[in-house]
């Protein structure tokens, strides 16, 4: 059922052609479980999350009938954006999570790939995120670049502040 983690073993499920894998926009609650439980010991966010945000979408890839991945997209300046270009044309990236079953499949990637696309037809110009350490290499992949040092933040998974400018696809 589209929305729910399946909790069965799933290795007979991954992917074995490119149709099983489906992206597209979901609602926040499609996604909720899947972010909680792989976000944790992150606590959970209410149902609705980002109530400050200007505007935003949720994203989700299936693999078959089963939700694989998730990541919201909000409309958000970094602190350093101020006066600059990209100000009112920055997208943030939050709860991106990949069922543990199908990691290193793709999914996220093609969350965020399908994100980027949507951004673009918004006239996005930049897209950034806090990542956590753990996910440094997901972000990395996909061409952000680190801004500073790890960021140690009560309350908060270690995670490093990454950017990457609105342009084409990158994959290293
Ligand atoms: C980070 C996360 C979302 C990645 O999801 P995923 O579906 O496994 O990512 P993909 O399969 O699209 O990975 C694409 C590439 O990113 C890199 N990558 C992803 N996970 C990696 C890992 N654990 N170690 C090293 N590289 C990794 C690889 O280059 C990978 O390509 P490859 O498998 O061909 O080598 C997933 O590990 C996750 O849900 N982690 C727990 C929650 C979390 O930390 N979320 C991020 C919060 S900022």
């Amino acid at each position: 059922m589209k929305g729910q983690v399946t909790q069965a073993h799933v290795t007979s499920q991954f992917p074995t052609s490119d149709t099983d894998l489906h992206v597209c926009l979901i609602s926040e609650e499609g996604g909720f479980d899947l972010r909680t439980s792989e976000l944790a010991p992150a606590p959970p966010k209410p149902v609705p999350a980002y109530l400050d945000a200007k505007a935003l979408f949720h994203v989700g890839a299936y693999c078959g009938s089963v939700l694989a991945s998730v990541g919201t997209f909000t409309l958000e300046d970094m602190d350093s954006d101020q006066g600059s270009q990209s100000s009112g044309r920055s997208w943030r990236i939050r709860g991106m999570a990949t069922a543990r079953d199908f990691r290193r499949l793709g999914f996220a990637s093609a969350v965020l790939d399908h994100g980027l696309r949507e951004i673009r037809k918004r006239g996005g110009l930049l897209v950034w995120c806090n990542g956590r350490t753990t996910a440094r290499w997901f972000y990395r992949h996909h061409g952000f670049e680190q801004i500073g040092g790890e960021r140690q933040v009560p309350g908060l998974q270690p995670h490093y502040r990454f950017k990457r400018a609105i342009g084409q696809p990158h994959h290293s």
